[in-house]
């Protein structure tokens, strides 16, 4: 069921209670409704990817109610900070390097160095990012491929019963979302995504912008999209029906396959949110084990293609596929 709420202190109290348990709340911002968990949770931003129904990972705005906050993530340039003064709160998203202090999940960042950062405006939205105290990833309210939502009813009409409740704030003021701007390279900052803050009023401050040139660029994920950044230093090796000593085993589901070096169980009752909120560090994990214990690859026991496993196979496709050669 999907609670209704009220932009009233209770409300706003039951809502921010909701977050911090790692539930899902839609929540008005001044460009979209945005389907907000705790970003810091990795579980909780599985279920955001599964009440989307995003056949894919795909990094996430974290949201903050001060420029302080945000910038506790993120490497924070000079110019990112005149950015910030002069837009937030305000329509306007910086990618930026992720901290290596920052608590931001690696799910929710799509396993990026960078990560992307926003203040939204608008009074509900500030006391509920305020109440909660943590980064708050939130997409569009929408399920996967349809229209962006500016109000609770839009919010309700795709996500009733995925989503625990909708802070309702009425309609949305910039109805589109926020502008991205990426300053994680040298030269001009990148404008990833055109938005709620015009390039114009950017280029008064920072300059002329960047454009990317092609439509992979634009793909925000497309550091993400090579494969060096999800694999192990271990070859990878999918659908394994048996395993070797030598091996390391990510298992999925009741019955591991016998006889590995080293397991990492995805998830024990097949529960394909709790596999993906444990692919990374599971990687990670057997990729120390590796080096401790002198394995020699991972298999990987076969992931269903439904749900989030379609999300789940496409980094370990990734994770699997021939390496760039050094
Ligand atoms: O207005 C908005 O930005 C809304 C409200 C809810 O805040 N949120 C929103 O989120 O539009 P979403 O997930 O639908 O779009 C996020 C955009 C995507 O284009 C994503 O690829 C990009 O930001 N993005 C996120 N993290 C990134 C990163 N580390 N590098 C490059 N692009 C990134
Ligand atoms: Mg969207």
């Amino acid at each position: 069921m999907t609670l209704r709420l009220a932009a009233t202190p209770s409300g706003l109290e039951t809502a921010a209670r909701i977050l911090r348990d790692g539930g899902l709340v839609a929540f008005g911002t001044e460009t979209v409704y945005g389907l907000g968990g705790d970003a810091t949770q990795p579980a909780a931003v599985a279920r955001i990817f599964e009440a989307k129904n995003r056949p894919r990972f795909n990094p996430l705005i974290s949201h903050f109610a001060t420029a302080e906050a945000a910038f506790e993530q993120v490497v924070a340039t000079p110019l990112a900070r005149r950015l910030a003064h002069a837009f937030w709160p305000g329509p306007l998203t910086l990618v930026l390097p992720r901290a290596s202090t920052s608590t931001v999940s690696d799910l929710a960042a799509d396993g990026l160095e960078s990560l992307a950062v926003r203040v939204p405006k608008g009074e509900s939205v500030q006391a509920l990012l305020r109440a909660v105290g943590r980064p708050v990833a939130a997409p569009s309210a929408n399920r996967s491929g349809r229209i962006s939502p500016s109000d609770a009813s839009h919010v309700l009409e795709e996500l009733e019963g995925r989503i625990d409740a909708v802070l309702d704030s009425g309609p949305s003021q910039v109805g589109l979302e926020s502008t991205v701007l990426d300053l994680t390279a040298e030269g001009r900052p990148m404008l990833l995504r055109p938005g709620g803050i015009p390039a114009e009023a950017l280029e008064e401050i920072c300059g002329p912008l960047a454009y990317p040139e092609s439509e992979t660029e634009t793909a925000p994920a497309s550091p993400g999209r090579m494969l060096s950044h999800y694999a192990p230093a271990l070859p990878v090796r999918l659908n394994a029906l048996s395993v070797s000593p030598t091996e390391g085993l990510l298992a999925f589901g009741p019955t591991p396959l016998a006889g590995a070096g080293a397991v990492w169980n995805l998830s024990q009752t097949g529960n394909l949110e709790e596999a993906a909120a444990r692919l990374f560090s599971g990687l990670r994990y057997l990729d120390k084990q590796g080096a401790l214990l002198g394995l020699t690859g991972v298999a990987v026991q076969p992931v269903p293609a439904h749900g989030l496993g379609l999300a789940i196979q496409d980094r370990l496709r990734r994770a699997a596929a021939p390496r760039p050669a050094l």
